[in-house]
């Protein structure tokens, strides 16, 4: 496999990115605009390496890391056939650097984008030729996490497409293409996860550790929402919701919430700062969930019902194909089991009577469901 790979940005994605390259075998030069970052990034990854040869994942960490290089100028990409990118999540700076790069390598070369929320078409458009750009959206850690979205421009040559995806396969990962819509397949479809339970505990329907009580032992979730959030960083978590927002022109059913915009506002950014929505300094007991059964089914059918709403939309939209989107909520988010196998095994007119339900009660358009819903259950019929 003669292919090398060049990683733009040496952070948290792009060094995941080059290890999982470097792994399956490929020369990777990975470039960084700040030596910090990449000096950094050299120590992570022998680290991580050291540790997976003591385990008895690799046989040499050292055969790994000297297929890296590292580089302080956009030259050393010069003899690459795939680029991936993954600096700062802005619009301008990564047109500015997807010109750079495209002056530098050869015209064969394939050039990605690791944007969790930017459109790829508009990063595509600061090239020369934008039909060989592509998304190419891991999760994070890139290592463990196996869905990988392919995400064609709608300048993007067809047969990158495929090129990707099975380019991604022979990487170990689990490849799924998505429109270039915002957010993607999990960005996108996951929304409620976060919005709804934040919803259901502005409203005084429940607390906190009950909401992750019900979504966890009851919903089958490996994290409640709250705790979730907390780990991902209210920075990344409410700016992916805001951003994803804006780019449904406002659609109030990717509304953000203020109790996460003051949590941001105040610097509580979860674990990482010692407060986010729980209290992680040492002596603090979180209070104890409330346990009741009715409540709890109440919360989880709330939420879930949503999600499903919005994996069915997607689906409607030609987002993603079925097989895709379970793939996608299963192996990028780890739900319990894909949403459109959850709306069969609730039915469709299950799902779409809390909907319903909750539109009769709200007036809102937040709560309407997907006409292919409606058709589902209508229709008495099953999506897998
Ligand atoms: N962190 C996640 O969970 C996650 C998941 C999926 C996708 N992403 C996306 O991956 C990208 C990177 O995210 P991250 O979390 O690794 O960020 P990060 O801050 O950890 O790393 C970004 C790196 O890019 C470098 N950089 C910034 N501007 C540069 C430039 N102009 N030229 C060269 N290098 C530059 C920085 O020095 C830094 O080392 C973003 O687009 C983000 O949306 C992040």
């Amino acid at each position: 496999m003669e292919k090398i790979v060049g990683v733009i940005g040496s952070g948290a994605m792009g060094s995941g990115i080059a290890q999982v390259a470097a792994m399956a075998g490929h020369t990777v030069v990975i470039y960084d605009n700040n030596e910090q970052a990449l000096e950094k990034a050299r120590a992570n990854l022998s680290k991580t390496l050291q540790k997976l040869e003591e385990k008895g994942k690799i046989a040499s960490s050292e055969a790994i890391m000297g297929r890296f290089s590292f580089a302080a100028n956009v030259s050393a990409f010069a003899d690459c056939s795939l680029i991936i990118e993954a600096i700062v999540e802005r619009l301008e700076v990564k047109k500015a650097v997807f010109a750079e790069v495209e002056a530098v390598v050869s015209d064969s070369c394939i050039i990605s984008s690791n944007t969790s929320s930017l459109s790829i078409t508009s990063i595509a458009a600061a090239c020369k030729k934008p039909s060989r750009v592509l998304g190419l959206h891991f999760f994070n850690p890139a290592p463990l996490m196996a869905l990988v979205e392919v995400i064609p421009a709608i300048q993007t040559e067809p047969s990158l497409i495929v090129e990707a995806t099975e380019l991604m396969k022979k990487w170990g990962k689990m490849p799924v293409v998505a429109k270039d819509t915002p957010g993607f397949i999990v960005n996108r479809v996951a929304r409620p996860f976060y919005g709804e339970a934040i919803r259901i505990y502005e409203e005084g329907i429940a607390d906190i550790p009950t909401i992750d009580w019900a979504m966890t032992e009851l919903g089958g979730f490996k994290m409640g929402p709250f705790t979730l959030t907390d780990y991902i960083g209210h920075d990344v978590n409410y700016v992916v919701t805001e951003t994803v927002f804006q780019s449904f022109f406002f659609d109030p059913r990717y509304k953000p919430s203020f109790s996460q915009k003051r949590l941001l506002e105040a610097g509580w950014l979860g674990r990482k700062t010692g407060r986010g929505f729980y209290n992680y300094a040492e002596g603090v007991e979180s209070t104890a969930p409330t346990k009741d059964d009715a409540l709890g089914k109440k919360i989880v059918e709330r939420v879930v019902a949503m999600l499903i709403n919005e994996a069915v939309d997607a689906l409607h939209l030609n987002v993603a194909t079925a097989a895709d989107l379970e793939v996608a909520m299963t192996k990028g988010v780890n739900y319990p089991k894909g949403l459109l196998a959850w709306c069969d095994e609730w039915t469709a007119a299950k799902c779409l009577a809390i909907l319903d339900g909750l539109y009769e009660e709200y007036h809102e358009d937040r709560y309407r469901a997907s006409v292919l819903l409606r058709k589902q259950a209508m229709g008495n019929k099953n999506f897998v």
